[in-house]
C-alpha cells in the first residue's frame, strides 16, 4: 500500500516567485523566510517522496467566477503554469500521476465528496511556487495531484468540511495499491487581507495558536465558521483551510518536525510547518 510520509503546509505569495527569479533569498527582507525552508529541504532529501498531493486554491487562472467548483481535482499527465498577471516567469509544467488521481476520484466520490475532475488544469502561484520553494534546484522531482478548494467565491466549504476532505484523501492514499511514498502539501494563509478597509490585516496571535493546535488538536480550528475565520484572519487568511485538509490527510496523531513564522511577506503572515505521523 502507498505510504503517507508527512505533511508540509506553507503560505503562497506571488512576490516569492519574483524573489526566486531575481535570486533575492539572502537579502534582509527575504532571508528569514527562505531560511525557514532549509530543514524541510534536508527532510525531503532524506525521505524522498515520489508523489505530492497538493491542496491549494486557484485565484482565477483556471477557474473564474463564472464556473467555480467547491472542490476540484486534477487528472492530467501534466499541469501547466501560466501568466496570471503578476509578471512572474512561467514555470515548467509539473508531472501528474494519473493513476493516483483516478484512484482518489473513485475513493472520494464513494466517500460522498463529489469533486470536479479536470483532465486539463492550469496551476497558478498557489500550486507552483510552494513546489519551487520545496525543490529549488528544479526540476520538481515528484509527480503531483492538485486538489483545489474554493476560497475565492462565496459560499466557501467550511473548515470542518475541508478537514474531512483531507481525512478522506488520507484514507484513500493509504488504501492505494502502490509502493509510492506520498507527501501531502497544503498552501495558503496564514492571516492576510489584500483589499478593502482591512487591507494589510494580520493576526499573529491567532496564527500562532492555529499552528500549535494544528498539531495537538486539529479540530480546534474546525469549530470556527467561515465568517468567523474571515473576521479573525482576513479575507484571504481563510486559505488556512488548506492546512486543515493537509492535517486531516495525516489521519492519526502527528509530530511537528519543523515550523517557521515570519511577518510579513508582501501582505501575508508567512507560515511553514512540517509534520510526520507520530
Ligand atoms: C498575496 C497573498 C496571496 O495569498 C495571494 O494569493 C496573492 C497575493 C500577497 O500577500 O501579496
Ligand atoms: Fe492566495
Amino acid at each position: 500500500m502507498a505510504r503517507i510520509i508527512g505533511g508540509i503546509t506553507t503560505s503562497h505569495v506571488p512576490a516569492i516567485g519574483r524573489a526566486l527569479a531575481k535570486e533575492l533569498q539572502q537579502t534582509p527582507y527575504w532571508k528569514p523566510f527562505f531560511d525557514g525552508f532549509l530543514p524541510v529541504h534536508d527532510w525531503l532529501a532524506r525521505n524522498k517522496p515520489d508523489i505530492a498531493v497538493v491542496f491549494y486554491n486557484d485565484h482565477g487562472l483556471n477557474f473564474f467566477l463564472d464556473k467555480m467548483p467547491t472542490f476540484a481535482i486534477g487528472a492530467a499527465a501534466e499541469y501547466h503554469n501560466a501568466d496570471e498577471g503578476w509578471g512572474l516567469p512561467e514555470l515548467a509544467p509539473h508531472q501528474g500521476d494519473e493513476d493516483l488521481s483516478w484512484h482518489l476520484i473513485d475513493a472520494l466520490v464513494e466517500a460522498e465528496f463529489d469533486l470536479t475532475t479536470c483532465q486539463e488544469m492550469l496551476v497558478d502561484h498557489a500550486f507552483a511556487l510552494p513546489l519551487e520553494l520545496l525543490w529549488p534546484e528544479g526540476p520538481c522531482p515528484v509527480r503531483t495531484v492538485p486538489i483545489c478548494i474554493n476560497t475565492v467565491q462565496f459560499p466557501l466549504p467550511s473548515a470542518a468540511r475541508c478537514y474531512k476532505l483531507g481525512q478522506a484523501v488520507g484514507r484513500a492514499i493509504e488504501a492505494w495499491e502502490s509502493d509510492a511514498r506520498v507527501v501531502v502539501i497544503g498552501t495558503g494563509g496564514l492571516s492576510h487581507q489584500l483589499e478593502g478597509e482591512r487591507a494589510g490585516f494580520i493576526n499573529k496571535e491567532f496564527d500562532q495558536m492555529f499552528m500549535e493546535k494544528l498539531v495537538s488538536d486539529p479540530l480546534w480550528a474546525t469549530r470556527y465558521s467561515i465568517p468567523d475565520l474571515v473576521e479573525l484572519t482576513g479575507t484571504q487568511g481563510v486559505e488556512l483551510v488548506m492546512w486543515l485538509a493537509t492535517r486531516g490527510a495525516l489521519l492519526g496523531d502527528v509530530a511537528k518536525i519543523h515550523s517557521n513564522y515570519h511577518i510579513p511577506i508582501s501582505n501575508t503572515a508567512a507560515g511553514l510547518m512540517l509534520m510526520e505521523n507520530a
